[in-house]
């Protein structure tokens, strides 16, 4: 199995509770909204330092990566503040389908675009990662969804990694 296979099923679940979140109502609503923050912040977190972090090593994908970076921020940034809102407040459902335009987005230009070019231009080990993304998916599963959104925004706003050339085949 490749990372890409992982990542692939965790965008389906999303996605679909994403979707279920939209129409839903009170205390259906908080449980589905605790759903999305809790799987998107482990997958972003873990998608961030497994797959970005090396991505972002190569000139081709670099200024993808740094957008994809900041999609994933926005997303936070978001997905905090409906956390902090009553789930009866008339703003929460404008919230949740700018959430949700952004999140299909970007799903849709990894799985369209990043994944694919990852695969063509890289020896990247798509198996072995898939295995440690796993375990960095199990590792951010101690932190609240806030606190890994916190902790990925500090690595990134520390951590500017080294391009190498645009032909390097290895990350
Ligand atoms: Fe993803
Ligand atoms: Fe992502």
């Amino acid at each position: 199995m490749e990372i890409y296979d992982v990542l692939h099923a965790e965008h389906r679940q999303l996605l679909e509770n994403l979707e279920e979140l939209v129409d839903a109502e009170g205390a259906h609503r908080r449980q589905l909204l605790e759903m999305v923050a809790d799987e998107m912040s482990a997958h972003g977190a873990a998608e961030d330092q497994v797959l970005y972090d090396r991505l972002a090593t190569n000139a081709h994908m670099h200024a993808l990566i740094l957008e994809a970076k900041q999609e994933h921020h926005v997303v936070g940034l978001l997905l905090t503040e409906l956390l902090a809102l009553d789930v009866d407040d008339e703003r929460f459902a404008g919230k949740v389908k700018i959430l949700r335009e952004l999140i299909d987005a970007h799903i849709e230009g990894e799985e369209e675009d990043m994944f694919e070019e990852a695969r063509r231009l890289t020896g990247l080990a798509a198996e072995s990662l898939a295995g440690e993304y796993l375990n960095a998916r199990e590792h951010v599963a101690e932190l609240t969804p806030l606190a890994r959104l916190a902790a990925v925004d500090r690595k990134n706003e520390q951590k500017q990694p080294a391009v190498r050339p645009a032909d390097e085949a290895r990350l």
